[in-house]
């Protein structure tokens, strides 16, 4: 599993600190997924579903939803979150480029963007074919795609992206990005700094790198492997900003 050794972004801080970033649920966000799988047979599947976050609200409303993800910190905090709730959670640990489980979906929704850490594009068409064939016949990818340059900072300098307190503790995140258009990828360098009083007790530095896609690329790639019906939103309500595409398309 050549992509599980990669460099792992979601490891050490980012990880552990990945659900003080989402406080509350989102239910536009929720929502949205909601009316898909709830018109497609059961089981849907949550693609690099991390720490739970849409999965286990899910799971809770009563919807039959099994995910997978690359990082196994992150698949540990979904595990422990879901104990207290007397959830079971059926969770693999798989990269999205050799995904192989032995059933297929009747929905597969992959939210926030977590596509797009696929760097390169012919991994990333190989990974719709993938989830291509991890579909039963009539279901649908759902997919949350950005433009990450849209309203970026300035490039090539620090800037404090978030802070949030802890406990006794604040942790600052700050990013650096550089855009390569013509690669169409944008790197984002991610500092973050735990501080208790005035003492930084805590640091860790990590890079991610984001393929963006213009939407007729994207449609492209997603005809190229038999998907079909393909619909575009911006935003949940479709009334969203540009930078915000999210597309359902079918087996
Ligand atoms: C922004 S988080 C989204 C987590 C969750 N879906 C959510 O909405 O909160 C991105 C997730 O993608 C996972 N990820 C990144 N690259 C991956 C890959 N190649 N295969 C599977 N998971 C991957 C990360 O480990 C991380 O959990």
């Amino acid at each position: 599993m050549r992509a599980l050794i990669m460099k792992q972004f979601y490891s050490g801080l980012p990880a552990q600190l990945y659900d003080q970033f989402f406080p509350e649920i989102d239910e536009q966000e929720l929502a949205f997924f909601i009316q898909h799988i709830e018109m497609l047979p059961a089981p849907a599947l949550e693609i690099a579903c991390g720490t739970g976050r849409i999965l286990l609200p899910l799971l809770e409303r009563g919807y039959q939803i099994e995910g997978f993800d690359a990082s196994l910190e992150m698949l540990a905090q979904c595990r422990q979150k879901s104990e207290p709730k007397r959830l079971d959670p059926i969770l693999y640990h798989q990269t999205m480029q050799d995904l192989e489980l032995p059933k297929q979906y009747g929905c597969m929704f992959s939210p926030l963007g977590s596509f797009q850490q696929i760097e390169n594009r012919d991994d990333a068409q190989k990974t719709l074919r993938n989830f291509y064939d991890h579909l039963l016949p009539g279901g649908k990818l759902v997919i949350y795609l950005h433009l990450p340059w849209h309203n970026a900072q300035t490039l090539g300098e620090w800037h404090q992206h978030e802070s949030i307190t802890c406990d006794d503790k604040k942790i600052t995140v700050s990013e650096k990005l550089i855009h390569e258009p013509n690669k169409q990828k944008f790197f984002v360098s991610y500092r973050y700094d735990v501080w208790q009083k005035s003492e930084c007790i805590a640091k860790d530095v990590k890079d991610m790198t984001i393929r963006w896609y213009s939407r007729y690329e994207f449609q492209m790639m997603l005809q190229q492997v038999g998907f079909k019906d393909i619909q575009v939103s911006s935003g949940y309500e479709d009334s969203g900003p540009f930078d915000v595409m999210l597309f359902v398309a079918q087996k």
